[in-house]
């Protein structure tokens, strides 16, 4: 019998390339999304890529009573893997409650649900931004949380707590939560990829799309941090590598390897890259020419952040293959498509 296991936020960018990962390791899938910032389509390309078809209900997780009647329709089913969230740091600062009410009520309502149906594990998805400004590097799973810049980042450090008073009152129940560094890149095949939702938040759709004609320039967020070469130092991950660790991530909880009922892992690369390497890299890739200016700091960006990736190798027996010029061609050839096919 293979394992069942629903997917919230399945149509997104990370969500699908999970899914992939997950039909490709034989496990059945049910996609649980309300397509507020992806596409129907993308089950299609799924389909496609992995010869079968997820299950699929378009649900709004903010309505417990339907996500309640949907999960009593999957009762067997064996875990969540949770996306489901909206993203955009900078939108989060101008509609925190937007935040707070969709980023935790969904992870609430599919936790009720959940008990009410016996479904015992949950990964949740979560974000180096809990890390705020680290005062060490790499960052290790037992550095400090400190409240993060924007309210997305809030959202991912309350439902970290959420889960944290959730397992100690449920002996069956058990979580892991990952927090993902900087994902990027896109499926080899050039059907999946991150979509953003009108002008890109971050850097690398924001590159693809200069380079693409959409827009004219890539700003670049100041050049006087203390870093190499001024500008801020990121783990750039690949979304497959990152797919990939959700699956062994899964096979751990299945197979009750856990050491606590809840475990954190980091997700990065530990290597660091700044803007402008990733600027010089994007062009020796591509042979292109990148339109860009040095412009004053964001708000809330930190100078540099990069994982350890210890706790995931030993743990998990996860480490991520894919190197930056990778990350890079694909999330190129993942936009050259995107206009091509779907504008
Ligand atoms: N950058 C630019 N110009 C742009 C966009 C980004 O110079 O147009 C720079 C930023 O200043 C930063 C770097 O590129 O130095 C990376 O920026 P991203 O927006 O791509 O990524 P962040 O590190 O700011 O944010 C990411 C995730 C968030 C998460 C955060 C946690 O997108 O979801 O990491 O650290 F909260």
């Amino acid at each position: 019998m293979k394992h069942k296991i629903i997917v919230t936020g399945g149509c997104g960018y990370i969500g699908s390339h999970t899914v992939i990962a997950l039909m490709e390791n034989d496990f059945e899938v049910i996609i649980l999304d309300d397509l507020s910032n992806s596409n129907e389509q993308i089950l299609d390309r799924i389909t496609k890529i992995t010869g079968r078809k997820p299950e699929f209900v378009k649900v709004d997780l903010k309505d417990l009573d339907h996500v309640h009647n949907v999960f009593g329709h999957f009762r067997d089913a064996d875990a969540v893997i949770h996306f489901a969230a909206h993203k955009a740091v900078s939108e989060s600062v101008q509609e925190p409650l937007k935040y707070y009410q969709n980023n935790l009520y969904s992870l609430i309502n599919t936790l009720i649900s959940q008990q009410e149906n016996g479904i015992h594990n949950i990964i949740f998805s979560s974000s180096a931004t809990v890390y705020g400004n680290p005062d060490t590097l790499p960052i290790t799973e037992k550095n400090k949380t400190q409240r993060p810049f924007s309210p997305y980042g809030n959202t991912k450090k309350i439902a970290e707590e959420i889960l944290e008073d959730v397992v100690l009152v449920s002996p069956d129940f058990s979580a892991i939560s990952l927090r993902y560094f900087n994902p990027i890149g896109a499926h080899e095949s050039g059907q999946i990829g991150e979509f953003p939702n009108g002008i890109p938040n971050n850097l690398m759709p924001y590159i693809t799309q200069t380079a693409a004609g959409v827009r004219e320039k890539l700003m670049v967020f100041g050049n006087d941090y203390p870093t190499k070469d001024g500008t801020p130092i990121r783990d750039y991950i690949h979304v497959v590598d990152l797919a990939e660790a959700h699956v062994l991530a899964l096979k751990r909880l299945l197979n009750k390897e856990q050491e606590s009922q809840l475990e954190i892992f980091n997700l990065g690369t530990g290597d660091g890259y700044s803007v402008l390497e990733v600027i010089q890299s994007f062009e020796s890739v591509t042979g292109s020419k990148l339109n860009f200016e040095i412009t004053g700091r964001r708000d809330g960006d930190v100078p540099k952040l990069f994982a350890s990736t210890d706790l995931a190798k030993e743990k998990l027996g996860w480490s991520a293959n894919r190197k930056l010029d990778e990350m890079i061609s694909s999330s190129w050839k993942w936009e050259q498509n995107l206009r091509e096919e779907l504008i």
